[in-house]
């Protein structure tokens, strides 16, 4: 393989525009395929790449011609198990958007399936790669904090966008909310806690958004708030606070570590703010102590996303992991109890109990 990365891309949405704006930063990387069974969306992507990207409008034809080293599946999330069954046979190496499917039982097979490839298999996490969040997690994991013992991550946004057909409407496409969105924050908190979940209590509801809105009669079911309690092997806590009818927040995402010692915060701006700086806090039990460093991002960068930046360094990570012959940062495991987590969530919003991991036979 040459040193410059060819990619091909699978569904040029909305992240998969984001996955091209961000490679086309990149100098060892290019995108030579594009594969997208709409037109409107492989219109939006000719405005993106060079007139030598070859498009196509069905993943057997992407796949018979063989030109790509790396494919990007951002589909939409119920599509992916029947697309990963397919590119398996490719043998590229794979970057997953997240979640990796809608229900844990089809990750497991996936994971099954995909037990003998040689190449790359990468679930898309990108908040990981968030330079604000990649320093927090880099003071927690340095022992800034001492011991941590609780997490607490907040996103308050606005409401789903528009997706082609609508998809992000119903919890049977999506895996409902707390697997759709929030396997990205069950994701964080495994990282940072560096344990596994045991147990999770959750209470939430649809209690605002798509209530006046009716696809093919039906009234969409996705949650639009929930507060969710992860508890870790540890004895660490994690909790989310999602609110998705908080437009015009300053903040998206607030994530905030407390240790014995002392505490670490952050902040990230909203992507319609435009700001490229952003804090994060320490504050030490004793003497009074505190530190803020600024974290900033790179205004290009910036604006090849709306992840604060997020995707182009996930780009850089995929990519090193290739030429270094590295395992993933993101595995397949860490994508599959991304989507537990949230399904234990989901289930114990619907069924008004505690969920125990050990019920979804990981
Ligand atoms: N990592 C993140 O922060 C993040 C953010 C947004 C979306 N996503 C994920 O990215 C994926 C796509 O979401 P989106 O927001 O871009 O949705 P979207 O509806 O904007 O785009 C999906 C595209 O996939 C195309 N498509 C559908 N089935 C296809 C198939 N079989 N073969 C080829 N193309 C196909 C659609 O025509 C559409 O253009 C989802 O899994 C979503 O959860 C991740």
């Amino acid at each position: 393989m040459s040193e410059t990365i060819k990619y091909g891309i699978i569904g040029t949405g909305v992240m998969g525009q984001e996955h091209i704006q961000n490679i086309n930063l990149i100098k060892n990387a290019e995108v030579v395929a594009i594969c997208d069974t709409n037109e409107g969306s492989r219109n939006k992507a000719k405005s993106l790449v060079k007139e030598s990207t070859k498009f196509y409008n069905s993943l057997n034809e992407l796949i018979s011609t063989n030109i790509a080293d790396a494919y990007i599946i951002a589909t939409p999330n119920f599509t992916h198990i029947d697309v990963l069954e397919q590119i398996l046979k490719t043998n590229k190496h794979l970057l997953i958007e997240k979640p990796l499917c809608t229900i844990t039982e089809d990750c497991k097979k996936f994971q099954t399936l995909s037990k003998n490839y040689s190449k790359i298999i990468w679930t898309g996490m990108e908040y990981r790669y968030m330079p604000p969040v990649k320093k927090l997690i880099e003071e927690i994991h340095n022992n800034v904090i001492g011991k941590i013992k609780m997490l607490s991550i907040r996103e308050h946004r606005f409401p789903f966008l528009h997706k082609v057909d609508d998809w992000n409407r119903f919890s049977v496409n999506t895996g409902g909310t707390l697997v759709e969105k929030c396997c990205h924050f069950f994701d964080l908190m495994r990282l940072v806690i560096q344990s596994e979940p045991i147990k999770v209590y959750a209470s939430g509801n649809q209690d605002i958004n798509h209530l006046d809105e009716k696809y093919n009669g039906k009234t969409p079911d996705i949650l639009d708030n929930a507060f969710v309690i992860v508890d870790f092997e540890n004895g660490v806590r994690g909790m989310l606070d999602l609110c998705m009818f908080a437009e015009n927040s300053e903040y998206q995402e607030e994530i905030v570590a407390v240790g014995d010692l002392g505490k670490i915060e952050t902040f990230v701006p909203s992507s319609a703010s435009g700001r490229d700086s952003s804090e994060v806090r320490i504050g030490m039990r004793k003497d009074n102590f505190t530190k803020s460093i600024e974290v900033k991002v790179d205004k290009e960068i910036l604006l090849a996303g709306h992840h604060h930046g997020s995707t182009y360094y996930e780009h850089l990570a995929f990519i090193n992991s290739i030429l270094n012959n590295k395992k993933p940062d993101v595995s397949l495991r860490d994508g599959l109890m991304s989507v537990a987590i949230g399904e234990a969530a989901e289930n114990s919003i619907k069924e008004n109990r505690v969920v125990f991991m050990k019920e979804l036979n990981l």
